[in-house]
């Protein structure tokens, strides 16, 4: 093998490498939002009227007059991070994953959600503000144990 084929050989590697290297990199990072205004976001929620059907832990909505009682609440006790994939997921595929809190029949019918698509007018800012708004409305609480000593014999 001459020098050249051998450069060229470790030149291929190195890009290999990196591509290998960088794949892994987005995997784990997933992906990352622009920083949103949870301000903005409270006021898209109920612009967007978020709020027919849904409370949010810890916020006190407006009342939409003439509307039903909201039946979905958002935020509040959870045991794992909601993480703003999670609640992206949540906004613009609602039939992704289903609520777990809820009886399926509350929440979907024929396994579809309740919920409205916005996709096609909702905007990406107000998305990005919503899940900043919505976030830290959920407050991770770590599973009870019981922790049984069994007796050695
Ligand atoms: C017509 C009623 C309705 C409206 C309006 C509505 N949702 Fe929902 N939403 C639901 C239902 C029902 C669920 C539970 C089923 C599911 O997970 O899709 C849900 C679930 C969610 C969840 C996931 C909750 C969880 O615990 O997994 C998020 C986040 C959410 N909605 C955000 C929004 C936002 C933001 C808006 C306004 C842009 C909105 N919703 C408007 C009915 C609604």
């Amino acid at each position: 093998m001459n020098a050249r084929t051998l450069i060229a050989l470790l030149v291929g590697c190195l890009i290999a490498l990196t591509a290998c290297d960088r794949e892994a990199y987005m995997s784990q990072q997933g992906f990352r939002l622009p920083d949103g205004d949870a301000e903005a976001g409270r006021k898209a929620f109920v612009y967007l009227q978020c709020h027919e059907c849904h409370t949010v832990a810890g916020d006190d909505l407006p009342e939409i007059a003439g509307a039903p009682q909201p039946y979905v609440e958002l935020g509040g006790k959870v045991a794992s991070v909601k993480t703003y994939g999670d609640l992206v997921t949540s906004i613009i595929n609602p039939s992704h994953r289903l609520a777990t809190r809820y009886a399926e029949q509350v929440v979907a019918d024929d396994g579809e959600s309740k919920m409205h698509v916005y996709n096609s007018y909702m905007t990406v800012q107000q998305l990005v503000d919503i899940v900043m708004y919505l976030q830290p409305t959920y407050d991770v609480q770590a599973p009870e144990y019981h922790y049984r000593i069994y007796p050695l014999s």
